[in-house]
């Protein structure tokens, strides 16, 4: 389990990585942090293009940054964004933590101001298609 302080230090990272957002089409900007297995923080923003459909989402350039530093589980993620309603990560970015992380993989989605929701994986993404269907 992820205790409190961890939790609001991916809150953190997560509205930091925010600040770097290139989202000048849709105006919405998202930032995400991920714990990986080895205590590591790894944050990421959205990335949008003129070409829409090559958009890249905060949780995947966060994803990235994790593979890259050599992390191979998510243990934690914080999403940071500003709406109405508290900013999920959307279906193709659970499905693209599923293939690192647990169902019991705390999610946790704030805005600026505030802890929106804490829920996990595993009840944003149930009955999820991963790698043991494969074997
Ligand atoms: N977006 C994210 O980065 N993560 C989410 O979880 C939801 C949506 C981005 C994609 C796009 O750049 C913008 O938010 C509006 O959809």
């Amino acid at each position: 389990m992820v205790d409190d302080a961890m939790l609001q230090r991916l809150v953190d990272a997560a509205r930091e990585a925010r600040g770097y957002a290139h989202a000048p089409y849709s105006k919405f900007a998202v930032g995400a942090a991920l714990l990986d297995e080895q205590g590591r923080v790894h944050a990421g923003c959205n990335i949008e293009n003129a070409a829409y459909a090559e958009c890249l989402c905060a949780e995947a350039v966060a994803l990235a940054h994790l593979v890259m530093a050599g992390g191979r589980r998510v243990i934690a993620a914080a999403v940071a964004g500003v709406a109405p309603k508290p900013v999920t990560p959307c279906g193709g970015c659970r499905q693209k933590l599923r293939e690192f992380a647990e169902d019991d993989a705390t999610i946790v989605v704030a805005d600026m101001d505030a802890v929106r929701l804490t829920t996990t994986l595993g009840t944003l993404l149930p009955w999820s298609f991963g790698t043991g269907h494969l074997r």
